[in-house]
């Protein structure tokens, strides 16, 4: 399998600890820079925890400190499901933390992205702020890009409104931007997301394999609010699985739009699945083999030490 050149968006939250953790295992994923945003917590604090997490996983990857607030709105957090500094509270070990670029979120994508050999896919698992600047700054980044996959959205509702996802209704103008660039995406949003619940085996397996392991159960213990109040969805995880492991999954091939008007409706990710309209540029994944799912997600943090 040919290595696939990423560069990953993220609020660390609990589940984008999971995935960033999950991603840099995956020896068939070339991981050239991580960015973070406004997102499940503030984004100095989410900062620190991608900092901490791409130290813990020993990897030499280029962190950079992304939008502060979203579009047009107020940041709109989920301390509430992913604890005040955004790990379920967890506290670490000890100080290591991987190095911070000091230039801006978009010179770096525009860097990493126009200097690459071949076209990188973005994947995005937060609010899409800083895609969708990247995309209205330097246009012609757009050849560059070989897909987008994001954890966003969802046809069948929301879960922080009635009609619309976290990272969509955090922000709506970027969320809609993107899905309209027409990039190629792949969509792992709720209506695939919630169905990876995290079961207490799957947490008991991840603790017994090694230090990484127990992190991601201590993150996510059965008692945490994430697992109360979201069911404990491994939602981000999806996106990044789905770059080498798309047979585990299920899709339809539909254009989505997103709703940026106020109401109830804000946020929310619409598909056109009128007749001869399922030829669309979105990937939007709708179930999983769950099975499959858990032991790539437990084959990918066994190789750890
Ligand atoms: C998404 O919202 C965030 O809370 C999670 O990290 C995930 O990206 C799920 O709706
Ligand atoms: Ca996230």
């Amino acid at each position: 399998m040919e290595k696939e050149i990423v560069v990953i968006d993220c609020d660390p939250g609990i589940d984008d600890a999971y995935a960033l953790l999950y991603a840099l295992a995956d020896k068939n994923l070339d991981v050239r820079l991580v960015s973070t945003v406004s997102g499940n917590v503030n984004v100095d604090v989410n900062t620190k925890n991608a900092q901490r997490i791409v130290k813990m996983a020993n990897k030499n990857i280029p962190i950079v400190k992304g939008a502060t607030r979203p579009l047009v709105k107020a940041a709109h957090y989920a301390e509430h499901v992913h604890g005040k500094n955004g790990m379920n509270n967890y506290i670490y070990k000890n100080d290591e933390m991987a190095e911070l670029l000091e230039i801006s979120v978009l010179k770096a994508y525009y860097q990493v992205i126009s200097k690459a050999e071949k076209p990188v896919i973005i994947a995005a698992i937060g609010p899409l702020t800083n895609i969708a600047k990247l995309l209205l700054t330097y246009p012609d980044i757009k050849n560059k890009i070989k897909y987008l996959t994001i954890m966003g959205g969802g046809l069948k509702g929301g879960n922080t409104t009635i009609a619309a996802e976290f990272n969509f209704y955090a922000d709506p103008e970027a969320a809609k931007i993107v899905l309209e660039s027409g990039l190629p995406i792949i969509m792992a949003g709720l209506d695939v997301t919630e169905k990876t619940i995290v079961s207490q085996k799957l947490l008991e397996d991840l603790k017994a394999l090694n230090p990484i392991g127990e992190f991601l159960y201590d993150i996510l213990d059965p008692k945490s609010s994430y697992m109360q109040i979201d069911k404990g969805s491994l939602h981000d995880v999806v996106a990044l699985m789905a770059i080498n492991n798309l047979d585990i999954f299920s899709f339809e091939n539909l254009d989505v739009y997103v709703e940026t008007n106020e109401g109830l409706t804000r946020g929310m990710s619409v598909a056109d699945r009128r007749m001869n309209s399922k030829n669309g540029k979105v990937k939007v994944l709708v179930d999983v083999d769950i099975k499959r799912f858990n032991q790539e997600l437990i084959n990918k943090i066994k190789s750890y030490k």
